[in-house]
C-alpha cells in the first residue's frame, strides 16, 4: 500500500457548499476504491492524506492535480505503508476555526486527540498537527 499527502491553495472563493461537494463524490469514490485518508482546511489551504493501493491512490492524485478548485498542488510525502493511518475513513474532514461556527470545525486550541487516529504515525500527526496549527502531544 502506498500513502500519499500533499498541500494546496483552495481558489479564491471555494464555498462551504463547494466543499460539501468535493466530500461526497471523495467519499463515494474512496470507499468504492478502499482509499482512506483525510482532509484538513485551514481557510486557504488544503492538506491531505490518500492511502490504499498504490495505482488507487496515483489515478485518484491525477484527478486532484487537474482539479481547477484549488492550485498549486504540491506533494509532500509519498511513502509505501503496511498499515493505514486512517483505517476507519473514506475521507474525513476537518476546518480549523475561521470564526464563523459549523459542526466540522475545530477551534486552535482543541485537543488533538478526539481528532485525529491515536495510534497514527507521529510523523504524519507532527504535519497535520501543524498544518492545523495545534501543538501536538510531547511524544
Ligand atoms: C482538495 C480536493 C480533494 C479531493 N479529494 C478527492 C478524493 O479524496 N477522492 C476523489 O475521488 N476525489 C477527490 N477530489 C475530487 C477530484 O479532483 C475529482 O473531481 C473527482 O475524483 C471526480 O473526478 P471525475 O470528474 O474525473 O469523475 C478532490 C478535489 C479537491 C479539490
Amino acid at each position: 500500500m502506498y500513502r500519499l499527502v500533499y498541500v494546496s491553495t483552495a481558489k479564491d472563493g471555494l464555498s462551504t457548499e463547494d466543499i460539501g461537494r468535493i466530500l461526497d463524490v471523495s467519499q463515494s469514490n474512496n470507499h468504492e476504491r478502499y482509499l482512506t485518508g483525510f482532509l484538513a482546511h485551514n481557510g486557504r489551504h488544503f492538506m491531505q492524506a490518500l492511502e490504499g493501493a498504490y495505482d488507487e491512490v496515483r489515478e485518484i492524485f491525477d484527478r486532484i492535480l487537474v482539479d481547477d478548485r484549488h492550485e498549486g498542488v504540491v506533494q509532500i510525502l509519498g511513502e509505501t505503508i503496511t498499515e493505514r493511518a486512517f483505517p476507519d475513513w473514506a475521507m474525513n474532514y476537518f476546518r480549523v476555526d475561521d470564526r464563523r461556527s459549523s459542526a466540522m470545525v475545530i477551534r486552535h486550541d482543541d485537543p488533538v486527540d478526539g481528532l485525529l487516529p491515536k495510534d497514527m504515525p507521529r510523523e504524519l500527526l507532527h504535519l497535520f498537527a501543524r498544518f492545523m496549527r495545534i501543538e501536538p502531544l510531547p511524544a
